[in-house]
């Protein structure tokens, strides 16, 4: 069994980040979402990892590389353009072969990883499982239908959904999908879409299997989503301190400070996490907050949010749910006239009390 990550698109729900960035790279507890993924894969038994990448490929590879410090052995499945999900999976076909093979979002996050859903998909060998979770909200997602243990029926966000099952990025597939994504036209949007091509095969009669998800799964696709996912880590880690914390600093609740992390007269109050060689001084950072390596914080307060490497915060009451980039700089400046000074990149959102 071989397994297919995406990792190209467009990203354009988390622009603009995705301007300079890939999304998947982005970290969640300080660790890129798409090594979650690579590991969950791992964790399953799977050795063999294609990496579908498009314009943020060399990000990628460099990250990734061989995938030995995972144990896989990784190779990079270039896709000329973001066209779909089911185009991803149709460049991949020389490389899957004949093989079944786990499909992998490289922006979902699972909680209790994908072993199970393996597992049962070996056991009962169908031409195609996905992946399914109940959500509140079944009309933003991709539905499935069910009749006893098959999926009858997908609709993309449905206005008047038949069930609050939606389906999590991870599918699994035998080489009757190649057929499918063959045969399938691009959408309204013009992707192949990964819906289109599991509703072929249903259409078909080819077997497509439902396995509902445990515990909780996200998609960081867009911003809020990205925060969740945070706290949803965050939420359990287990305290530790390789860095320098002076007398002055008052530590709440579980916190973990990676090597040469240096806290000065602060508050930090878990759960959170506090990256490599990051300073902090005179602040207050608040629960379900990652701030990634070598970032600068001085006087300022700032909870729920993810900090970007060597980004620096400066004089700033207060920050909530954001996501501040790499290198990127927030002060607050003592030059005439008092004005906000602003330069944003492209598709940036800046909310002001
Ligand atoms: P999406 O988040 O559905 O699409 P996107 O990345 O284009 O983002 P947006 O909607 O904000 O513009 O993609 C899910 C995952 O699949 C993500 O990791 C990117 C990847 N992907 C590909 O590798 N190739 C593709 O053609 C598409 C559409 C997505």
């Amino acid at each position: 069994m071989k397994a297919l990550i995406l990792s190209g698109g467009k990203g354009t729900r988390l622009r603009p980040i995705t301007h300079t960035s890939a999304k998947q790279l982005v970290p969640i507890a300080n660790k890129p979402i798409l090594f979650y993924g690579l590991e969950a894969i791992r964790d399953a038994g799977i050795s063999s990892v294609g990496i579908v990448v498009g314009e943020t490929a060399n990000e990628i590879k460099k990250a990734v590389g061989t995938g030995d410090p995972w144990n896989l052995n990784v190779t990079y499945l270039p896709q000329e353009a973001p066209l779909g999900l089911a185009h991803a999976v149709k460049i991949s076909e020389d490389y899957i072969g004949s093989d079944p093979f786990i499909m992998y979002l490289g922006d979902n996050l699972l909680r209790s990883g994908i072993k199970e859903f393996v597992i049962e998909f070996q056991k009962n060998r169908p031409n195609a499982q996905i992946l399914l979770s109940h959500v509140k909200t079944p009309e933003q997602f991709g539905v499935a239908e069910l009749s006893g243990n098959h999926v009858i029926r997908l609709e993309e966000k449905p206005k008047q959904p038949k069930s609050d099952l939606a389906l999590v990025g991870v599918y699994l597939f035998d080489s009757t999908i190649f057929n499918a994504v063959k045969s399938i036209k691009p959408s309204k949007r013009n992707e192949l879409e990964i819906t289109d091509a599991i509703q072929y095969l249903i259409d078909k009669k080819f077997s497509v299997t439902p396995h509902i998800v445990n515990g909780w799964w996200k998609d960081t696709g867009k911003l809020e989503d990205l925060l969740e996912a945070n706290r949803l880590v965050l939420e359990s880690i287990e305290s530790f301190n390789l860095g320098h914390i002076d007398s002055a600093t008052k530590v709440e609740g579980r916190v973990i400070f990676e090597k040469g992390a240096s806290i000065k007269n602060s508050i930090i109050r878990g759960p959170c996490i506090i990256g490599e060689g990051t300073q902090i001084e005179d602040s207050y950072i608040g629960p379900f907050t990652s701030i990634y390596h070598h970032a600068e914080l001085k006087n300022c307060e700032i909870e729920h949010s993810i900090v970007l490497e060597y980004a620096q915060i400066k004089n700033i009451k207060r920050i909530e749910g954001s996501l501040i980039g790499q290198n990127a700089v927030i002060l607050q400046s003592p030059s005439k006239p008092s004005a906000y000074r602003i330069m944003v990149g492209d598709s940036s959102r800046v909310e002001v009390p």
